[in-house]
């Protein structure tokens, strides 16, 4: 094991901010035009806190998200997750800080159909290289939680939409993560089935988790403890 890896494992946040977005720019060049998908994004957001990040279509939210998810790197300004620079890492060691601190939660659950519930809370702590009976025991709580015990031995198939976003949220929250990102987890379910998981969101943030909540749902985002507005990559915090 490298020297950063030990730096990712043993490193001791400073601050009481998890998420640090320092003048943060990402731009595409398509056929000439440049698009600002982030413009200069200026965000912080504390350990336990339940923040939406709200705007219409084209706005920049999911590339705010990729950034703040590690899953894509900043092209100008500096992102900071647990005190941690994050473009200094390679692909490989982005994987790994993922893997240990972020739960993701997309609007089209992202279940693999040929697995059952269990199963699929259950692969990417295989991949994660966690011994088989903690895995199971962290299966079983995390299934517990979003009430869904009884529906373990389904596949998504023989799952309503609800049903199949608690799987997914299961499978976010198994391993403990110190963040949740949600991109629109409500945006494939009907008013009543998304009111369901709203629900499951509050409680997640009153048991302490940290939430990012992306929506363009103004009722989404009012579960949310604080409200952040993005346009045309600008992003701007809402006063309460
Ligand atoms: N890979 C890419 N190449 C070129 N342009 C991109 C790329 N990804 C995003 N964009 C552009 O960046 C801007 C922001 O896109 P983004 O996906 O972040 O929006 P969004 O707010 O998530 O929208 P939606 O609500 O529709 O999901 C858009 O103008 C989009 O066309
Ligand atoms: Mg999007």
């Amino acid at each position: 094991m490298n020297k950063k890896h030990e730096k990712i494992e043993s490193d001791v946040p400073k601050t009481d901010d998890m998420i640090e977005l320092r003048d943060v720019s990402k731009i595409y060049s398509m056929g000439g035009e440049k698009i600002h998908a982030l413009d200069h994004a200026n965000l912080r957001i504390k350990r336990g806190e339940y923040v939406s990040i709200i705007g219409p279509s084209g706005s920049g939210k999911s590339t705010l998200m990729n950034i703040i998810g590690c899953l894509d790197i900043a092209d100008e300004g500096i992102y900071l997750l647990d005190g941690l620079e994050i473009k200094q890492y390679s692909e490989k060691e982005l994987a790994k800080i993922r893997n240990q601190k972020i739960g993701f939660i997309f609007q089209g659950f992202n279940l693999l159909p040929k697995l059952t519930a269990e199963a699929n809370v259950e692969l990417p702590m295989i991949y994660q290289g966690i011994p088989v009976a903690e895995r199971k025991e962290k299966v079983a709580v995390a299934l517990e939680r979003v009430n869904l015990t009884k529906r373990m031995q389904h596949k998504p198939t023989e799952l309503s939409g609800g049903q199949q976003q608690r799987v997914a949220i299961a499978r976010a929250l198994a391993t403990s993560p110190a963040l949740i990102l949600a991109d629109e987890p409500t945006g494939n379910l009907d008013s009543k089935t998304s009111a369901e998981i709203m629900k499951l969101f509050d409680e997640l943030h009153k048991n302490g988790n940290t939430i990012v909540l992306i929506t363009h749902d103004d009722s989404v985002a009012a579960h949310a403890k604080r409200l952040v507005r993005i346009l045309d990559g600008c992003v701007q915090e809402v006063p309460a």
